[in-house]
Formats: structure tokens, sequence, C-alpha cells
């Protein structure tokens, strides 16, 4: 199966294996998602999610703590950590 990822800061859209993780793609299509870790740990790659959330893996515990640590509304996730598994368009926390 197959996903439509959309990254709405670059409008690019890629076809992605169900299961891809956010980071992989953005790095390659240069959208403006910035990494540290990679890990769950740092929060840097906030992301939001335009449209598609129910589309995405569910949070880790990991993922949930992070992204309470930076108060990070309901419609923000961890690039590092989400999978897409059906399409979605993301783009950079403002
Ligand atoms: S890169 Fe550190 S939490 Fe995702």
């Amino acid at each position: 199966m197959k996903a439509k990822l959309t990254f709405a800061d670059i409008g690019v859209t890629v076809t992605v294996p169900q299961g891809t993780r956010i980071i992989e793609v953005s790095e390659k299509v240069g959208a403006g998602i910035e990494y540290g870790c990679r890990e769950s740990d740092c929060g840097t790659c906030l992301t939001e999610v335009v449209s598609g959330m129910e589309h995405l893996s569910e949070k880790s515990t990991f993922e949930t703590n992070t992204l309470a640590q930076h108060k990070a509304p309901p419609n923000m996730r961890l690039a590092c950590q989400t999978l897409v598994l059906g399409d979605a368009v993301v783009k950079p926390r403002g």
C-alpha cells in the first residue's frame, strides 16, 4: 500500500510506502522540518499536521511525553517518530 505525503511549505507531494517515517521523506525532498536527536527526545522535529492526522501512526509514550513537554497543540507530531499510514499533509511548525 502507498500513501501520499504532502509538504505544504514547499508544495511537494511524495508517494511513499505505508509505514515510512516523515523524517525519511522530508530530508530527501528538502522540506523545512528540522531535526536533532531523531529519538523522540529533543522536540526539534515538531511538525504541524495540516490534514490526515488519522492516517498517522499512534503516538508512543515517549512521543506523548515529549509533545507534552513542549506544550504542543493536538495537531502537532514528531517527524522523527511518526509513520505515514495514509495520505497526509504536513508543514514545519510556525
Ligand atoms: S528529532 Fe528530536 S524529537 Fe524528533
